[in-house]
C-alpha cells in the first residue's frame, strides 16, 4: 500500500472515472455537437493494459471506487475484458459503467459474468419523438430493452437511470420518469445541465434545478429523504406511499464540491482533477516513455496537489472547461 492521496484542501481522493473511448453513438444536445468531433487517434488511446496499471497504482493509493465512462464505453471493443481485469484488482471494490444503454442488450450478461456490479443508464425522455430530439438518435426502445435485459440480473444493483435537467424540456418529462422509479427497479435521478455541451448552448436559465423538479413530483407523491453518503453528489428521496427512490444531483444550485473525492483520467491518458479543469496533467507519455510505479505516483500526487477549490459555474467570468463531457467522461 502507498499513502493516501489528499489533495490541497485536504479531501481524500477515493474515486476514479475512466473514460474509455470519446467515440459514442448517440449525439446528445447537452453534450455533443449534431455532426463533427474528430476522434482521437487509435493510437493515442490508452490501451486497457495501461487503463489497468493506472487503475492499479490509485488503488494501491487508497482510490476503491471506479468508474468507466466514454464516450460510449460500450463501444469499446472487448470492453467486457477490461471490466474482468479492474474487477481484480485488488483494492477496487466498487466498479460501475455509465453507458447510454443502447448495446446493453447484447452486453448485460458479459459484462455482469466479468464482474460489473452496478450500472447507471442515460434516459432523458420516455416519448421516442422527445427522447430522438434531445439525443438526436431514434433508440428509445433500445434503450429500454437493454434496461429490462439489465434488470434479469439481480448482482447488478442498483440500475440507476440519469437524466439531465433542462429547463423547457424536462419538465414535461418528470411524471413519466418518476413512475418509472415507482413501477421498476431503477433508481431515476435528474442532474442538473452543466455548461459541458460541445455546441456551447448552456445558458444559466436552462438548468433547471433539483429543487423544483422534486416540487413537481411532490404535487403528486409526497417524497421522503433518505440518508446519503457524505460522499455522495445525490440527494436520495423515497415515495412516502411505496416502491421506488428519486435522486436529485444538484452540481449547479448545490454545488458538492467541499466533499469531492473524484478525479477523472481520460481516454488519451490525462489525469482531470475537475470536470472543469482548464489544465490536465499527461499520464499517457510517462506510461510509455518507461517511467516507473513509484515516478507515475509521484505525478498524481503532484497533479492531485493542484486539485480545483470548486467549480466557479455561478460566479462571473466562469470560464468553460476546453473539452465536452464526452471528451472528458461523465
Ligand atoms: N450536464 C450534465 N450532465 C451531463 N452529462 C453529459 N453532458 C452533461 C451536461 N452538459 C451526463 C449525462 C450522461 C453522462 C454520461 O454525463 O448524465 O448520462
Ligand atoms: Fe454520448 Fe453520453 Fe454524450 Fe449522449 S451524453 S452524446 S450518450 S457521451
Amino acid at each position: 500500500m502507498r499513502d493516501p492521496l489528499v489533495d490541497g484542501w485536504a479531501r481524500e481522493i477515493k474515486s476514479v472515472r475512466v473514460s474509455v473511448t470519446d467515440k459514442c453513438n448517440f449525439r446528445c444536445k447537452y453534450c455533443m455537437p449534431a455532426e463533427g468531433l474528430e476522434w482521437l487517434p487509435r493510437e493515442e488511446v490508452l490501451s486497457f493494459e495501461e487503463i489497468a496499471r493506472l487503475v492499479r497504482l490509485l488503488a494501491e493509493m487508497g482510490v476503491d471506487e471506479v468508474r468507466l465512462t466514454g464516450g460510449e464505453p460500450l463501444v469499446r471493443r472487448d470492453l467486457t475484458t477490461l471490466v474482468g481485469m479492474l474487477a481484480k484488482t485488488p483494492g477496487v471494490e466498487d466498479l460501475s459503467l455509465t453507458t447510454n444503454g443502447i448495446l446493453l442488450d447484447r452486453l448485460a450478461g458479459p459484462l455482469v459474468e466479468a464482474g460489473l456490479r452496478r450500472i447507471n443508464v442515460s434516459l432523458d425522455s420516455l416519448s421516442h419523438t422527445r427522447f430522438a430530439e434531445i439525443t438526436r438518435r431514434d433508440a428509445l426502445d433500445r434503450v429500454l430493452t437493454g434496461l429490462a435485459e439489465a434488470e434479469k440480473y439481480p448482482e447488478l444493483r442498483p440500475i440507476k437511470v440519469n437524466c439531465v435537467a433542462i429547463r423547457g424540456f424536462t419538465e414535461e418529462e418528470v411524471p413519466a420518469l418518476a413512475e418509472l422509479a415507482r413501477r421498476k427497479p431503477y433508481v431515476v435521478r435528474f442532474i442538473e445541465f452543466m455548461p459541458l455541451d460541445a455546441d456551447e448552448a448552456w445558458r444559466q436559465d436552462e438548468v433547471l434545478a433539483g429543487g423544483e423538479i422534486r416540487a413537481l413530483i411532490e404535487e403528486r407523491w409526497p417524497l421522503v429523504e433518505v440518508p446519503a453518503k457524505a460522499s455522495s453528489t445525490a440527494k436520495r428521496y423515497r415515495f412516502a406511499d411505496g416502491a421506488g427512490e428519486i435522486g436529485f444531483v444538484n452540481p449547479v444550485s448545490e454545488p458538492f464540491c467541499s466533499t469531492c473525492d473524484r478525479i477523472r483520467l481520460t481516454a488519451d491518458g490525462r489525469l482531470r482533477t475537475c470536470l472543469f479543469s482548464r489544465r490536465e496533467w499527461d499520464l499517457k507519455e510517462p506510461l510509455r516513455g518507461g517511467a516507473s510505479d513509484d515516478e507515475l505516483a509521484d505525478l498524481v500526487r503532484w497533479a492531485i496537489q493542484h486539485k480545483e477549490l470548486k467549480h466557479r459555474i455561478n460566479e462571473p467570468g466562469f470560464v468553460r472547461a476546453s473539452r465536452s463531457m464526452s471528451q472528458i467522461g461523465g
